[in-house]
């Protein structure tokens, strides 16, 4: 079954935010979106009011007044902004969002992480949270998630159809791990993992058989939990099905030697997904901090994408990526929460901190210390680059780039209406009422407003959200 049709067109008026290319907010104010039932945006009209829109677009289109519905972005501090994709995210961890005491990867995965996920072979347990992560990241603005979910297949296709009829755009993965994990969450075999992997393909595809708002991943967990059998019947299995795939690389120093010691006959850990046919156009790399300058230039080469997190790579005290050199060597990379690596289900939060953290890189005595002090200045994000990594860098990395990530004609009208609440200057501090922690006063310039909501804003902002045109979230 496809996705349902809307009852209605739509039309869109206000100020538009979106990114023109990487370092490049576009704004359009007095603008037009109209989207049509199937949710896929028809026009994008610039000074444009409803009269204007009533006397020629809706011609054009061959729209009548009764067809169309209308919402409107307020004067004074509304805008639309494209949705948030979330490129890396555990559904099956938004529990332990927050804890991680002083652990790093590999210790954090075996006392937080793997006794939680394998709680959820429980299903009304799976519900429960995963109900809740999927409402939380819709609240947040994350209209397009790459999920992993568990080894279970009953609870992974639970998750798949939560995001299909709450209507968040996902990839769901059955997590690939027959090695090394604890005995009471590791698959049997590499055959009982494969077979595992095709009954979630299996189900997803009776739930929306052209994957239109909700797909597949082949998702080997990392290497150090992946058999090379397994992994070579997932590059099997990608070349039959073309599905994309995900997992974890070059997190941790631990989990780097623990590779060279599992894999002694491989050149590097990019060099062992590569071997095993994982290393393609279609695979999402997460984290990609320690990487070499060779397994860098090898990704580019393959075109393979990478999925930076900021958010966990902090908290677990991994280090700290680079993505200027990255994206210098044409790599495509967006943004993950990596919850619950990372403690937050926000991808604005994921934006603030991709920004602090190649501030970081700048520093003296940081990671690029030696080179002189311009070199290093070329490492920190502005925030134009930041919300390119959250809305078009991300539909890039998970295949969507013609669909996601921007208001153009042909795109589907997957958005969020962000409201920073201009207080006019004739109210008084006692009338206030605040529109969460941003303060605007009305007389900051738009792009000021942005970095205000990008340092202090959060899910208070994110009035409503929309996927292929449907209303998925409204605060109340
Ligand atoms: N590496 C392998 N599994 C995981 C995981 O669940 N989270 C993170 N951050 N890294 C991993
Ligand atoms: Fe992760």
């Amino acid at each position: 079954m496809p996705p349902p049709k809307l009852g209605k067109n739509q039309v869109f008026f206000g100020t538009f935010i979106h990114s023109k290319g990487l370092d490049e907010l576009e704004y359009l104010h007095n603008a037009a979106v109209c989207v049509d039932t199937s949710g896929k945006i028809v026009a994008v009209e610039t000074n444009c009011n409803q009269q204007k829109a009533v006397e020629t677009l809706y011609g054009r289109l061959g729209w009548s007044l009764d067809d169309v519905s209308v919402v409107r972005a307020r004067d004074g501090g509304q805008f639309f902004f494209p949705g948030f994709v979330d490129t890396h995210v555990h559904a099956s961890q938004y529990p332990n969002v927050g804890i991680f005491g002083k652990s790093t990867l590999l210790d954090w995965l075996n006392t937080y992480t793997f006794p939680m996920e394998a709680s959820l072979s429980s299903l009304p347990k799976a519900r429960r949270v995963y109900t809740r992560c999927i409402r939380q990241t819709l609240a947040h603005g994350t209209t397009t998630a790459a999920y992993y979910a568990t080894i279970d297949v009953d609870a992974t296709n639970l998750l798949a159809d939560l995001c299909y009829s709450m209507g968040q755009r996902a990839f769901i993965g059955r997590v690939c791990m027959d090695h090394l994990g604890p005995e009471y969450y590791i698959d049997e075999s590499p055959d009982q993992a494969l077979a595992a992997t095709r009954a979630t393909i299996e189900h997803v595809r009776s739930l929306d058989s052209d994957y239109e708002l909700v797909s597949p991943i082949l998702t080997p967990r990392f290497a150090p939990a992946c058999s090379a059998e397994a992994m070579k019947g997932l590059s099997e299995l990608q070349k039959q099905t073309h599905l994309p795939m995900q997992t974890h690389i070059s997190e941790n120093r631990d989990e780097v030697k623990l590779v060279k010691e599992l894999f002694p006959n491989s050149k590097s850990y990019a060099d062992v997904y590569d071997t095993h046919g994982l290393l393609t156009e279609k695979m999402i790399l997460a984290h990609a901090i320690h990487l070499t300058e060779e397994e860098a230039d090898l990704i580019a080469e393959r075109n393979t994408k990478v999925a930076h997190c900021p958010v966990s790579n902090s908290a677990l005290s991994s280090g700290v990526a680079r993505v200027r050199w990255l994206l210098e060597k044409g790599i495509q990379v967006g943004l993950g929460t990596d919850m619950s690596g990372g403690y937050s289900p926000s991808i604005l939060e994921a934006a603030r901190q991709a920004k602090l953290a190649s501030n970081h890189l700048a520093m003296p005595e940081g990671q690029l210390d030696g080179l002189p002090q311009d070199e290093r200045d070329k490492a920190k994000l502005s925030i134009d680059e930041v919300l390119y990594l959250a809305t078009r860098g991300g539909a890039q990395v998970v295949g969507l780039a013609d669909k996601i990530g921007a208001f153009e004609v042909g795109m589907q009208w997957d958005a969020q209406l962000i409201d920073l609440g201009i207080v006019p200057a004739e109210v008084t501090e006692d009338d206030f009422t605040t529109h969460g922690n941003v303060d605007i006063f009305g007389w900051e310039k738009w792009d000021e407003r942005i970095a205000k909501w990008v340092f202090s804003g959060d899910s208070r902002n994110t009035k409503r959200v929309w996927v292929q045109g449907r209303l998925v979230h409204q605060q109340t």
